[in-house]
């Protein structure tokens, strides 16, 4: 696809400068920049997460085809698919082997805006699902050989129902940038402390906002320790200053195998589910 706006400069999205095969009419239909040419301002954040997003996952799709014919990919909690859509703008239309990404979104007027965009601007490598994170999990109509896995800033669990679908497929690549997560924070709130060091630790909570925090904190440690324990290597950082994002942990994880690894990831995880009294979400996170 080529540019087909002329009047539109590289200065228009600065500093993330349009790749001479990026399609600005793409750029456009998202909204990230205006019909005449111009940086949307409201975009800027996003496009910042997605671009950096797009740097780290390239290197992740080029390693998957260098030994196979395709590649397969699921976006979780997809929106309006800019993850999707850009990533397949600028990095999968230049690989000599098909790169399939396919969104999974719970809002159907989403999916619609999506199949309709795809269709418009020959995407023909994107699909869109109209499907909550937990369906796709059991939906026998998506490929079986799956890949790479993401989710930016899917809400709540759907992130969870990501890492879950990823270790049931043996997906090669996670990555993720969790949203709020409410389920961990509810259940901190409603334990009850026992003895001393117990209500020390109560203290952590307290508070309505500590609670969210700690809550959201605690809940990526423990998706981080589940990832280890199925022998993944995982990264935490940051994805974007903090300005741009509140919701800004980006979690990296890619499979090895090292079993020793994996068994110390599984105690750690069985025990700080012990130690805040979370056993009852030994299934979302073991
Ligand atoms: C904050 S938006 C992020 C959208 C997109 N990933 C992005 O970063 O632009 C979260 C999206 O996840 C979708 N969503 C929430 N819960 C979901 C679930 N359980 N399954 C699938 N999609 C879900 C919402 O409808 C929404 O479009």
């Amino acid at each position: 696809m080529r540019n087909n706006s002329p009047q539109i400069t590289q200065q228009a999205i600065e500093p993330y400068a349009i790749r001479d095969h990026q399609s600005t009419r793409l750029l456009q239909e998202l909204h990230i920049l205006t019909q005449d040419g111009k940086m949307n301002q409201d975009s800027r954040r996003k496009l910042k997460q997605v671009f950096h997003l797009t740097q780290l996952i390239e290197p992740l799709i080029k390693q998957i085809l260098e030994n196979q014919s395709q590649m397969n990919m699921v976006d979780f909690g997809a929106g309006k698919s800019y993850l999707g859509f850009i990533l397949q703008d600028l990095v999968c239309k230049l690989q000599s082997k098909p790169c399939h990404i396919i969104g999974i979104e719970i809002r159907e007027e989403l999916v619609t805006y999506s199949k309709n965009l795809a269709k418009q601007l020959n995407f023909e490598q994107m699909e869109f699902r109209h499907l909550s994170a937990e369906e796709a999990l059991i939906d026998p109509n998506l490929p079986h050989q799956i890949d790479l896995v993401t989710a930016l800033h899917a809400c709540n669990t759907a992130t969870d129902d990501a890492i879950r679908f990823a270790l049931t497929r043996k997906v090669k690549h996670l990555v993720l940038v969790p949203c709020c997560q409410a389920e961990v924070a509810s259940l901190l709130k409603k334990s009850r402390s026992q003895t001393t060091s117990e209500k020390h630790l109560l203290q952590m909570w307290r508070h309505p906002i500590h609670a969210r925090e700690f809550g959201s904190h605690i809940t990526n440690v423990l998706r981080c320790l589940q990832l280890e324990s199925y022998g993944y290597e995982v990264t935490v950082t940051e994805l974007v200053g903090w300005e741009h994002s509140m919701k800004n942990e980006l979690i990296m994880a890619s499979q090895i195998t090292n079993p020793k690894k994996a068994k110390a990831a599984k105690l750690h995880l069985e025990a700080l589910l012990n130690d805040l009294d979370l056993q009852v979400l030994q299934h979302r996170f073991t």
